[in-house]
C-alpha cells in the first residue's frame, strides 16, 4: 500500500514536469556546437580572409638571444628538421612541399625580412601564417625559435 502511494506519487511529478523544460538543454546544446565551430579550425590570428595581425606586445618583444655562431647552428640544425622541406635548405622557398603555396617568402632576399621585428619573426613561427604555415606550438622552447629567428636573418645574402 505504502510503496502503490510512492510510485504513483513519482509517476504523477514526472508528468507534472513541463515539457519546455527539456527542450532548453538540447536548445543550449546546439548553441553550444554551433559557436564552438569556427575556433575549433584555427586560432582566430590566422582565420583565414581576415588580415593576419601580430598583437603590438608580441611585435615589441626583443631577442633575449645573441645571433652568435652558436646560435645560428642550433638555429640551422631546428631549422633542418622543421622548416626546410617548405622553406628549403638554404631559405630560397623552393622545398620539396612549397610548390603550390601563396606568398613563400624567398628569404636569401636582403629585404624578404627587412620590415620585421624579431619579435614578429617568433610570433609567426610559433604561431604559423596564412593558410600553409603551419605553427611550431609547443614543440619548440622559446630559446629554440630566438635561434630559428636568428638564423632564419642569417640566410639573406642578395
Ligand atoms: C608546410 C610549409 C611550411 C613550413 C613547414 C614552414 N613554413 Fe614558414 N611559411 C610558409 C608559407 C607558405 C609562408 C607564407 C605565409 C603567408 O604569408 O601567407 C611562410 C612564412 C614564413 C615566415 C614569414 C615571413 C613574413 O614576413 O611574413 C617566416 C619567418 C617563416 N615562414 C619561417 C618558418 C620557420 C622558421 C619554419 C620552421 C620552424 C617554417 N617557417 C616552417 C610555409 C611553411
Amino acid at each position: 500500500m505504502l510503496r502503490n502511494l510512492a510510485s504513483s506519487n513519482r509517476v504523477s511529478k514526472k508528468t507534472a514536469f513541463p515539457r519546455t523544460w527539456l527542450i532548453l538543454p538540447i536548445l543550449l546544446f546546439f548553441v553550444f556546437v554551433l559557436l564552438a565551430q569556427p575556433s575549433k579550425e584555427q586560432p582566430p590570428a590566422n582565420a583565414k580572409g581576415s588580415e593576419y595581425k601580430i598583437p603590438p606586445e608580441d611585435a615589441a618583444k626583443p631577442n633575449p638571444v645573441k645571433p652568435s655562431a652558436e646560435s645560428h647552428a642550433k638555429g640551422k640544425k631546428l631549422y633542418g628538421y622543421d622548416c626546410a622541406m617548405c622553406h628549403g635548405k638554404d631559405g630560397d622557398g623552393k622545398g620539396d612541399m612549397a610548390a603550390d603555396m601563396k606568398n613563400m617568402p624567398d628569404f636569401t632576399h636582403l629585404d624578404a625580412l627587412k620590415g620585421r621585428t624579431d619579435g614578429e619573426l617568433f610570433y609567426i613561427i610559433r604561431n604559423g601564417k596564412g593558410e600553409d604555415m603551419p605553427p611550431e606550438g609547443d614543440r619548440a622552447k622559446d630559446e629554440d625559435i630566438w635561434n630559428m629567428v636568428n638564423y632564419v636573418r642569417s640566410l639573406a645574402k642578395k
